[in-house]
């Protein structure tokens, strides 16, 4: 029996992909800060930020089968955390699970990591320099580093997200030599715990959502459903890119000349 793993599967799109993806896969794994409690999966604690942790998880994950799929969806945001600890969850992180999670990549596997539009926010105004450092989340000094240098938790969250496309698609290079793909997706406002508290707590995304073409939050299902099909063998030959699931509100910020952070 193959293993699918979804992370931050305790609440908001994590939750949602488990529970799209329970009938359709073998083994489900759930992981998140405290072990999800999801009739049919099997739930474990793991913090993404813990090396010793995640190395737990993926030995366990080795136990119960072949490798089939990781939904990465754990992550924090803005208004969460310091850039210390945006970056060492939402970057860090996904770069520890990719590296853990590559010594079991079989013919089939696959992974979806999640960013974020705030990603594409911030794209017209990179930095080589940042952009160095962002792309060796690994290194021993790199959060000390990369926390000296951005000190705004919203700049964090967004070049955090930047740093998870980049490593996905790294990490599709590797896992394509195996048969494996990697993708990440990068939701836009969604109606999620977080998704809420963001828009309580940070007026900017209020007018974000006025101008999101269809006019409406997106629901946590309809990006599992965006998850399921990069995860599916429909997708066999996508890898390596970001998949933005925002109802066009890009686009429709550009329209209206608004884009940027
Ligand atoms: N909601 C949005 O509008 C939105 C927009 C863009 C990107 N995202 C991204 O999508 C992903 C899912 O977001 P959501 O809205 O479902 O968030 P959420 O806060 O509703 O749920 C996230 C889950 O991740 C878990 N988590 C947080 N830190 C963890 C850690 N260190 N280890 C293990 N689990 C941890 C939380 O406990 C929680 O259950 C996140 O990566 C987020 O950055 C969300």
């Amino acid at each position: 029996m193959t293993v699918t793993v979804v992370t931050g599967a305790a609440r908001g799109m994590g939750r949602s992909c488990a529970e799209r993806l329970k009938g359709s896969v073998e083994h489900l794994v759930t992981v998140d800060l405290v072990a999800p409690e999801i009739e049919g999966t099997i739930g474990l604690a793991c913090d993404v930020s813990d090396p010793a942790a995640i190395a737990a998880l993926v030995d366990h994950v080795g136990t119960l089968g072949p490798f089939r799929a990781l939904a990465h969806a754990a992550g924090i945001s803005p208004t969460m955390a310091d850039p210390r600890r945006i970056f060492d969850v939402d970057l860090v992180g996904t770069q520890r699970m990719l590296d853990a999670f590559e010594p079991l990549v079989v013919s089939g596997s696959a992974a979806v990591c999640f960013s974020s539009l705030a990603a594409y926010q911030i794209a017209p105004f990179a930095d080589p320099t940042l952009d160095a450092l962002i792309d060796e989340p690994l290194a021993a000094d790199f959060l000390d580093r990369i926390a000296g240098l951005v000190t705004d938790s919203g700049y964090a969250y967004g070049l955090a997200k930047r740093g998870v496309v980049r490593a996905a698609a790294r990490a599709a290079v590797r896992w394509g030599r195996r048969g494996g793909r990697v993708n990440s997706l990068a939701p836009g406002i969604i109606d999620t715990p977080m998704g809420r508290q963001e828009l309580e707590q940070q007026p900017v995304m209020r007018t974000m959502l006025e101008q999101v073409p269809l006019g409406r939050l997106g629901g946590a299902d309809e990006v599992a459903a965006a998850a399921a099909f990069l995860l599916s063998d429909d997708a066999s030959f996508v890898s390596g890119i970001d998949v933005l699931v925002d109802g066009a509100l890009m686009p429709g910020m550009a329209a209206r000349g608004t884009a940027g952070p």
